[in-house]
């Protein structure tokens, strides 16, 4: 008779304790312990004593100097370039990979979609639900126009069903809709606690080695964002999609967070709408549609996600505060760069900014995480204590430290090219970058300012 004994796993970070923990003295997470039955310990050896050459195929080690065709990744189309992008080049064959997102964010449509073009494509897909019925997969699909004998869709959440039939069936890709619905039926925990997910992900990971097939697990997250589960599973997992947006507007980024067939902090831009996601293949155009005439406090900031530059706007707000500690609201930025850049601008120019109220912006729901933004900001925030207009068509760009110096950034000539192809005439960067533009050709009605300092910057506005 196999003796079960209680352990106390935590459901943050998968760390286990014969007691229960108030607070987890791995992760700190709060009140995360919980009782679950432990397996006896399986005591078996797998290897044998001599060795042999005995290897599946996919373990079976190939030397370096091989064809390429022997070691190339194969890459699937999914028929969506930003999807695609995002993917670092396509979906590549035999991948494990999670897409998380909050519910009702679209990642159920963007994988039915995803199939869809993979279809067209000749792949095949299985899609797999355990929180919708086959009908109500099947009448979103047919909704959002797609129709294929390619794909499949099951309704099933046990885990050891799911694994034989996508072994009998053999499809290119499975979709396995949200991990937290599925549960191992020896496993004595409920779906969506630590062992199921992290046991289930694991058999799904050997499903997509051994058998090369492509496996895409959708995890839901929780409030503060994180992907419900261990964070084992983010690294199981060949590559994180991340899938958010902000409520009140109708587009979407898909986002890389991990990735090992490509460059993380790949972003990808949806429009979310009656026939379901839409790519925005210019999203700078985008995120400045509305950009009115009202330019006080309004700058626009040419970015980089991942390979691909961004425009977008920042803007300021500044009002002389009632409270002895002045509030520094931020929605797009870190709140702490705020109040450096703050206390850079109050003590290098002549704004005060010590007895003000500062309320910053990044349209579109953005987040911003490049120092680079810092120029744009404080050009906006300048512009705003000064009550004086930004020029339209004027983009910026560059770190500001702490000294009040404008410091270079990358990738200088993929900003400038995008923002010289939405028509902006003047750009204002740092010093230090000149020597990339050597090599850089703008038509006469273009200028560059280049500015070693606030002051500089302080200058032009
Ligand atoms: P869904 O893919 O079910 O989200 P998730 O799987 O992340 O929980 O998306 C549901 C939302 O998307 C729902 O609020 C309605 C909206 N939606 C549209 O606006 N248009 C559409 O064509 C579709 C299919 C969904
Ligand atoms: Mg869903």
């Amino acid at each position: 008779k196999s003796k079960t004994k209680t352990i106390y796993t935590c459901q943050n970070c998968g760390a286990q304790r014969p007691k229960w923990e108030g607070k987890c003295s791995d992760c700190g997470a709060w009140n995360s312990y919980v009782e679950e039955l432990q397996l006896p310990e399986v005591k078996t050896r797998g290897w044998s004593t001599t060795p042999t050459e005995k290897a599946t195929a996919s373990s079976k080690p190939i030397s370096l100097d091989q064809s390429i065709e022997a070691i190339k990744l194969d890459r699937f189309d999914t028929g969506y370039e930003e999807l695609n992008r995002v993917l670092g080049g396509g979906l590549a064959r035999g991948s494990f990979v999670l897409l998380g997102g909050s519910p009702g964010i679209g990642k159920s449509t963007l994988l039915l979609q995803m199939a869809g073009g993979l279809a067209n494509n000749k792949q095949k897909v299985l899609y797999i639900s355990g929180e919708e019925s086959v009908s109500q997969t099947g009448s979103r699909a047919h909704r959002l126009g797609i129709r294929s004998p390619l794909i499949e869709i099951g309704c099933e959440s046990n885990l050891h069903t799911i694994m034989d039939l996508a072994r009998h069936k053999q499809p290119d890709v499975l979709v396995v809709d949200s991990i937290q619905t599925m549960y191992l039926p020896d496993l004595p925990a409920a779906p969506g606690s630590v062992s199921q997910v992290r046991e289930s992900a694991g058999h799904l990971m050997g499903l997509a080695k051994q058998e090369n097939i492509t496996v895409i697990l959708i995890g839901h997250v929780t409030k503060d964002g994180n992907i419900a589960g261990p964070k084992v599973l983010e690294h199981m997992v060949d590559c994180v999609l991340s899938f958010d947006g902000d409520a009140s507007y109708n587009f979407r980024l898909l986002r890389a967070l991990k990735n090992r067939f490509g460059a993380a902090h790949e972003l990808g831009v949806f429009q979310m709408n009656n026939k379901g996601l839409e790519e925005v293949s210019n999203p700078s155009e985008l995120f400045l549609e509305e950009r009115g005439n009202q330019l006080v406090g309004s700058a626009v900031f040419a970015s980089m996600e991942g390979t691909r530059p961004l425009l977008c706007e920042v803007q300021a707000l500044t009002l002389s505060s009632p409270m002895a500690m002045p509030r520094r609201t931020s929605l797009g930025i870190d709140v702490n760069r705020l109040h450096l850049l703050a206390a850079v601008l109050d003590r290098h120019l002549d704004v005060r900014l010590s007895t003000n109220d500062i309320f910053i912006n990044v349209v579109g729901g953005l987040k911003l995480v490049e120092p680079a933004a810092d120029l744009a900001v404080a050009a906006a925030i300048i512009s705003t204590t000064r009550n004086r207009d930004l020029d339209a068509k004027t983009c910026f760009f560059g770190e500001i430290g702490l000294t009040g110096e404008v410091r270079g950034v990358s990738f200088v000539e993929n900003r400038i090219r995008e923002a010289d192809k939405l028509g902006f005439l003047h750009f204002v960067i740092p010093y230090s970058n000149k020597k990339h533009l050597e090599d850089v050709k703008l038509s006469k009605d273009k200028q560059i300012s280049f500015v070693k300092n606030v002051n500089d910057l302080s200058k032009l506005i």
